[in-house]
């Protein structure tokens, strides 16, 4: 079977009917950033599936904004922590954190492919439900107002076990977690995952959000994790680019001039995240303000979000230079002279071919059609050698995590497999 028809494929099982579940047994729910991606692969064969996607996601919405990290709909036994672990104080059950805010750039990308009168009337209902829900970051995720993310659990990054995480998530007191189960080392390899110290910090995180009744603007002041995502923060700072963009298509001058401001802040405010000793953008935990010293396949977002001086660019390209001669494949999740480097251990080194995308596409923007090809054809030889893996091992190609994933499928419909597509982010 060809593989864009074992994509298409991937999609339509892991549909649960108006949305779709990252993979079947180890995450079976509807997570955040997953669904976006996911909506660019419906777009190749089903856009008003794709648009559908979307607007459920936003079902789980709060009324402040918020956009949670899963929305849960049911309980699921083969999955830790479940609703009845969040006991979040929404009609739908929801996670109570939030993750890396693509969906506007993913709106863009449908509505720009097919701008049709229907699409411009699901444009305008979902564009104030994406303002709110950046709005919700300023209010509550911007302490030092820099325009920047900040985050309080290693969940809403997305890169759940990043070394970026084991130093600030140490003065996490994880004495009273309790007994708990982890469902995740059933359906993959405990090589694979994140440790049980990592799972220990997740979970006393959930129980102190819970412990505040999910004030969001508590825990953006109080949690015992609280750092300026690198990823995060570039991912949101390119949203907004699009939100405008989305504000101008619909006619909405004064939530334009509402994102301009947002993004001149960003602008600057990204320099917060400049680590001089590593010469590339980290994230940075705002408790100590120390760097996390690791650079990461987020660093280089920097050109996704239009950021970066000549100098720094300068820099982040020799080091992806550098990173290319270590790795067989592109791009690893922590650069392979990390000394935590691991090339299984889920955001410890392996391949995430969303990352790959976002991070391709800013490179084709800024003019480095080399290099955003080489991380293409490197993601197509992954996914062609070895099948539809949730990530993949930069050094030998072997799939890790979970197999049959819905974004690595909808990865390669929009973009990896297609010789003459550039993605439709551009
Ligand atoms: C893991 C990943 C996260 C993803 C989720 C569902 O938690 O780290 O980025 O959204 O799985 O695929």
């Amino acid at each position: 079977m060809i593989l864009t028809e074992r994509a298409t494929e991937i999609l339509v099982d892991n549909d649960m009917g108006g949305y779709t579940v990252p993979t079947k047994g180890m995450y079976p729910f509807q997570w955040n950033w997953d669904s976006a991606f996911v909506a660019l692969g419906f777009a190749t064969f089903d856009m008003n599936r794709a648009w559908q996607e979307i607007e459920t996601l936003f079902d789980g919405q709060w009324s402040d904004g918020f956009l949670p990290h899963i929305v849960f709909r049911k309980d699921e036994p083969s999955y830790f922590p479940g609703p009845t672990v969040w006991q979040c104080p929404h009609d739908i059950p929801t996670s109570g954190i939030t993750q890396p805010p693509v969906a506007a750039t993913i709106v863009r990308s449908l509505y720009k492919s097919q701008p049709t009168p229907e699409q411009l009337e699901r444009l305008k209902a979902i564009f104030p439900k994406l303002l709110a829900w950046h709005r919700w970051f300023y209010t509550c995720r911007d302490p030092l107002d820099k325009g920047l993310v900040l985050c309080v659990h290693p969940w809403e990054t997305g890169r759940d076990n990043s070394p970026e995480w084991d130093a600030p998530a140490s003065a996490v007191d994880t004495s009273n977690v309790g007994e708990y189960q982890r469902k995740d080392l059933g359906h993959a390899d405990s090589s694979m995952r994140p440790l049980k110290i990592d799972y220990d910090r997740f979970v006393a995180l959930v129980q102190y959000g819970r412990s505040t009744g999910w004030d969001h603007k508590r825990i953006g002041q109080e949690s015992p994790f609280r750092v300026y995502d690198v990823g995060m923060s570039l991912i949101f700072l390119r949203a907004n680019r699009d939100l405008k963009r989305l504000a101008r298509i619909i006619g909405d001058q004064e939530a334009a001039s509402e994102i301009s401001a947002w993004i001149e802040k960003s602008e600057t405010g990204i320099n917060y995240l400049w680590d001089n000793n590593v010469g590339a953008f980290c994230s940075r935990d705002i408790i100590t303000g120390e760097f996390s010293g690791a650079i990461t396949s987020t660093s280089f977002l920097s050109f996704y979000a239009h950021v970066g001086s000549d100098k720094q660019s300068k820099i982040l390209l020799d080091h992806l230079a550098r990173i290319d001669g270590r790795a067989k494949f592109l791009l690893p999740s922590l650069d392979p002279e990390h000394a935590e480097f691991n090339d299984l251990r889920y955001w410890r080194g392996p391949v995430w071919a969303v990352v790959n995308f976002m991070v391709a596409a800013g490179l084709r923007e800024a003019g480095l059609d080399e290099w955003s090809e080489k991380i293409r054809t490197d993601t197509q030889r992954l996914i062609a050698e070895t099948g539809f893996f949730e990530a993949f091992s930069p050094m030998t190609g072997e799939g890790t995590g979970g197999d049959d994933f819905s974004w690595t499928a909808a990865m390669w419909l929009d973009w990896a497999g297609n010789e003459t597509n550039q993605g439709t982010l551009l």
